[in-house]
């Protein structure tokens, strides 16, 4: 048997094989616009945990696994062991032996990193404090179905150091663009990763420096998931750091605009911008059926020959 692979940050694969998974994901789309079948995991099954809430990652996951033959099996740690202290080790030895593929959204990563480690079958981390891969994949597909190749642009994150900003910068490595992030002081990212990536990144403290002529610009919530009680704080701490017409305007004029979803209209982006031309962030939240189908026929069923 081949050695199990798991999905838990975007260097967990190599670029040539995110190239092939992205490309896939491209085939995919088109042959479900087609109304073919195609059902490589039939009869299999992929086990689903919740201990953050979702509208996309549930919903894509457990569309995907329909459309590819499987089941999806959604369980929230408010109603399994789980949420009652069951440890990670045993859950994870116990649920993989029963299922074909397992994703979670959670907290630490260290649980995503703990529960892959005594699983028998692979695992896909579906958003954690520190990493979001499973969206990188949906935004890079996006850049391509709408601009091409992102090799050699240059895209700009705006906003928290956080999950999502990590796996940007896991994704200007392994895509080969340069990714500026700008963020208010005290809000950078990890500082480890920032260096082992440092020539991959700029970080800026002033919006305007950060976003003049690039390709693309993103942003994500002030507060995530976890932060509710830091909401007011960080709305003062970002307050200059809304993406908004002036600030695309700074941006190359084929710039496009990305969000994760869920946002907050005027607040890290306006209505104008979100709602505006250079918005591609409903294609980025339908691309996440059509990556992660990708992503789970190659964990189960290897690449395509
Ligand atoms: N972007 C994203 O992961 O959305 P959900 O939180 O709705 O899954
Ligand atoms: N940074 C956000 C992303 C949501 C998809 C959070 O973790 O809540």
């Amino acid at each position: 048997m081949s050695e199990i692979r798991h999905f838990l940050t975007l260097m967990d694969f190599s670029r040539d094989e995110l190239q092939q998974l992205i490309s896939r994901a491209i085939e995919l789309k088109a042959s479900r616009k087609k109304g073919e079948i195609h059902e490589p995991l039939k009869n299999m099954t992929l086990a689903m945990i919740f201990e953050k809430s979702s509208t996309r990652t549930r919903v894509s996951f457990e569309a995907g696994m329909n459309q590819l033959g499987g089941q999806g099996m959604f369980l929230s740690s408010r109603d399994t062991q789980l949420g009652r202290g069951e440890p990670i080790e045993d859950s994870a030895r116990v649920i993989s032996s029963m299922v074909d593929v397992v994703m979670i959204r959670t907290f630490g990563h260290d649980i995503v990193e703990n529960f892959a480690k005594y699983s028998k079958v692979p695992v896909i981390n579906a958003l954690t404090d520190d990493f979001h891969p499973c969206q990188l994949l949906a935004d890079m597909m996006t850049y391509v179905e709408h601009r091409g190749s992102i090799a050699g642009k240059t895209a700009t994150y705006v906003g928290d150091g956080n999950n999502m900003c990590h796996s940007w910068m896991n994704a200007a490595k392994q895509f080969g663009f340069h990714l500026n992030i700008a963020c208010p002081k005290n809000y950078e990212p990890d500082e480890k990763l920032t260096k082992s990536l440092s020539d991959h990144i700029t970080i800026f403290h002033d919006i305007k420096d950060a976003v003049k002529n690039v390709d693309l610009i993103t942003t994500d919530v002030w507060a995530s998931m976890g932060q509710e009680d830091e909401q007011k704080i960080r709305e003062k701490a970002f307050k200059s750091f809304m993406v908004n017409d002036a600030v695309m305007a700074l941006a190359d004029k084929d710039a496009i605009f990305m969000h994760c979803l869920p946002a907050h209209r005027e607040e890290e982006v306006s209505a104008s911008v979100i709602d505006g031309k250079q918005s591609v962030v409903w294609d980025e939240a339908e691309n996440r059926l059509h990556a992660q189908k990708a992503l789970l026929e190659t964990l189960v069923v290897g690449f395509p020959k």
